[in-house]
């Protein structure tokens, strides 16, 4: 039999971790431990047993028992730790798992972040603009909307039914705890403001960016579909159209990009739409442990969608159905 490694998953009962577990179970090379039933408390001793000899463990818990497990973990001599949550996804010498910008999760790493769901969408569309300095680096701003999912499993409030229904409604303006991990990646400030939708999973920006002067909403475009060109997960699509709609991405890897077709007002519209719990974490954190065991990246995977099929309704319908 060929080579299995085994993967601890902490946080399998969450939103991310139940899609992750999933994923991993399917997998034809690696095997999911779950550790024993019951929250695992960082440092908790049955888990530390349940955890010896792992080949990685991926942590899809909150920051701060993130934080905790990563210490514990790097102390008592773990192999490779991922990290879904926002704990080290700042820190200059830990590998950040975007793929189309960073690159592979190094071989040698021992401790790598799982991006956000926000800046994993934000930074796809934005980053290749302001390396390529298209785009005035003094800011954009970026408009969201995402499903109650991104918010995990807790009980609150404003995640109640009657309160999510037939509403949109921003949250956590001015103090989203993802725009200083964009701003960090990105070495550009923005403006962030995130809308919540009375839908479970999806996540969609408008990122309004300033073209230098010359530059054309065309040359934007151009620019990402060079620098996606060798990202089959990432489709960078003609306009801004139907595809872009969260039926297009739920359940999937895929990202979907576009750039509006004129600026006003100086400004030019670029859309990005990904599930937040697949490229925003569970597929993201596959396609990073693929790498790190020096697998084919889209393993375990489905293929990328289709981005000309996704234009007929139907298909998006049919899409809506799957996990
Ligand atoms: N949801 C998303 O769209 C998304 C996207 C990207 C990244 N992330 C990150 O992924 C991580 C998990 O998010 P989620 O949305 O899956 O959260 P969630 O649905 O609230 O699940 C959290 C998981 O962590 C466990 N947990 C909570 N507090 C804990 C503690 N003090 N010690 C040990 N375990 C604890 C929970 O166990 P119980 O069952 O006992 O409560 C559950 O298994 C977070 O760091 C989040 O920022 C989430």
């Amino acid at each position: 039999m060929s080579h299995v490694n085994t993967i601890a998953l902490i946080g399998c009962s969450g939103y991310a971790g139940q899609v992750l577990a999933t994923l991993l179970a399917e997998h034809p090379k690696f095997e999911l431990r779950v550790p024993p039933s019951g929250r695992a408390i960082p440092g908790d001793p049955s888990t530390l047993a349940a955890l010896a000899g792992v080949d990685a463990v991926a942590l899809a818990v909150p920051a701060t028992p993130a934080l905790e497990w990563t210490s514990i973990l790097m102390q008592t001599g773990c192999r490779r730790v991922l990290d879904l949550s926002d704990s080290h996804r700042r820190e200059d010498d830990v590998h950040y798992a975007l793929r189309e910008l960073c690159g592979p999760t190094p071989e040698g790493a021992r401790l790598v972040a799982n991006p956000g769901c926000y800046p994993t969408a934000t930074l796809l569309a934005l980053a290749p603009l302001v390396c390529g300095s298209l785009v005035d680096p003094s800011g954009a701003c970026v408009v969201g909307a995402s499903g109650a999912s991104g918010a995990g499993k807790g009980l609150r409030d404003d995640l109640h039914f009657c309160h999510l229904e037939s509403n949109v409604l921003p949250y956590n303006v001015g103090h989203h705890r993802h725009r200083p991990e964009i701003e960090h990646h990105l070495g550009a400030p923005v403006s962030l403001v995130t809308q919540l939708l009375p839908v479970a999973r999806g996540l969609t920006i408008t990122a309004f960016v300033a073209p230098r002067s010359g530059v054309t909403p065309a040359d934007l475009r151009a620019c990402l579909v060079e620098h996606h060109a060798s990202h089959p997960y990432v489709h960078v699509l003609d306009a801004p159209d139907g595809r872009l709609g969260l039926k297009s991405a739920v359940g999937s890897h895929d990202a979907f990009l576009a750039v509006g077709p004129v600026a006003h007002g100086g400004h030019v519209p670029v859309f990005a739409t990904i599930d937040n719990l697949m490229r925003g974490a569970a597929s993201q954190a596959l396609v990073a442990l693929n790498d790190w065991f020096g697998l084919e990246p889209s393993l375990g995977l489905a293929a990328p969608r289709d981005a000309e099929v996704l234009s007929t309704p139907l298909f998006a319908h049919a899409h809506a159905r799957t996990p």
